[in-house]
C-alpha cells in the first residue's frame, strides 16, 4: 500500500452532527432495506471499536520506528470513533456501551476476539494492518455509490460514513507501513493475510446479525455474509494477485471525489 498525499484532519461540521442525531435507523431501514442499512451500520459500530483498538495498540506498544504520518493517523482515528459514536448511540442508545479497562468506551455487541489486547504486539499489528487494508478496499467500493439518492435522504449519517471512508482511503497505508518497518514485509498472497481478511468479514457479518436483533429487524447470517463477502472477495483477489498497490490510484480518486463533489453536497443537505 502506498502513500499518495499528506493526511488531512477534516472537521465534521456541527450541522452534520445535528442532522445525524435526528436521523433514525427505522427511516434508514425503510429507504435502504434491512440488509443494506445494517451493512453500513455494522461498519460504523465495528469502526467505533476498532479505532479504540488502534489507539490502545500504539499506547501499549509505542513503535521504535514510528512512521511519518503516525500522529495525524491517530488524530484521524480518534475523530472517526467520536463521529461514529454519534451515529451508533443515536440508533442503539447509551445503554449499548460498556467500559473496557484497556480500550475505554466500546459498543457491547462487538466481538473482541478478533483483536485480543493480550496478544503479542506483532500479531496485533498484523491484524490491524490487514483490517486497515480491507477498509481501503471498502472505501473505494463505497465511494462509487456516494451519489445514491437514498443515501442523500439521510445526509448526517451518510456524511459521517463517507467522510470516514475518504480518510480510510487516505491513510490505509499507515498501519501497513508501521507493521513493515517494525516486523518485516507483509505477504498479501500468504495464508495469514487472507485469513485475517476472511475473519474480519465474518466477524462484521455476525455483528450485523446481532445489531439486527437488537434493533428489532432480524436478518439471516447468510444475508449478512453475502454483504461482507463482496468486500472480502475484492480484497482477496488483489491480495492473491499481490497488486494492492493498484488501489493507490483508486484510493486517490475516492478522496478527491469526497472533497470536491460529495462533501459539499452532503453538507448542504445537512444544513437545509
Ligand atoms: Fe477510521
Ligand atoms: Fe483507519
Amino acid at each position: 500500500m502506498k502513500k499518495f498525499k499528506e493526511l488531512r484532519i477534516r472537521e465534521v461540521p456541527s450541522s452534520v452532527l445535528g442532522a445525524a442525531r435526528k436521523e433514525t435507523f427505522a427511516a434508514l431501514e425503510a429507504d435502504l432495506g434491512r440488509v443494506e442499512s445494517l451493512g453500513m451500520f455494522s461498519f460504523s459500530v465495528f469502526a467505533e471499536y476498532f479505532e479504540m483498538v488502534l489507539l490502545a495498540l500504539r499506547r501499549q506498544h509505542p513503535s521504535e520506528a514510528p512512521v511519518t504520518d503516525e500522529k495525524a493517523f491517530l488524530t484521524q482515528e480518534a475523530r472517526h470513533s467520536a463521529a461514529c459514536h454519534v451515529v451508533n448511540e443515536t440508533a442503539l442508545g447509551s445503554g449499548a456501551y460498556r467500559h473496557d479497562p484497556c480500550l475505554g468506551r466500546i459498543p457491547n455487541l462487538v466481538d473482541t476476539s478478533l483483536l485480543r489486547m493480550d496478544a503479542a504486539a506483532e500479531e496485533l499489528a498484523f491484524v490491524a494492518a490487514a483490517i486497515e487494508a480491507s477498509f481501503g478496499v471498502q472505501s473505494v467500493l463505497v465511494m462509487e455509490n456516494a451519489g445514491d439518492p437514498r443515501w442523500m435522504k439521510h445526509p448526517g449519517t451518510y456524511y459521517i460514513f463517507l467522510y470516514h471512508m475518504a480518510e480510510e482511503a487516505e491513510h490505509s497505508q499507515v498501519s501497513w507501513a508501521m507493521y513493515e518497518q517494525n516486523f518485516g514485509a507483509i505477504d498479501t498472497g500468504g495464508p495469514r493475510f487472507l485469513a485475517v481478511l476472511d475473519a474480519y468479514g465474518r466477524s462484521a457479518a455476525r455483528l450485523m446479525v446481532r445489531l439486527g436483533e437488537q434493533l428489532g429487524c432480524p436478518i439471516t447470517l447468510a444475508d449478512a455474509l453475502d454483504t461482507w463477502m463482496h468486500v472480502t472477495n475484492v480484497g482477496r483477489t488483489h491480495a492473491l494477485n499481490r497488486d494492492f498497490d493498484r488501489f493507490t490510484t483508486a484510493r486517490q480518486d475516492c478522496v478527491r471525489q469526497w472533497d470536491d463533489t460529495w462533501e459539499p453536497m452532503y453538507r448542504r443537505a445537512c444544513e437545509s
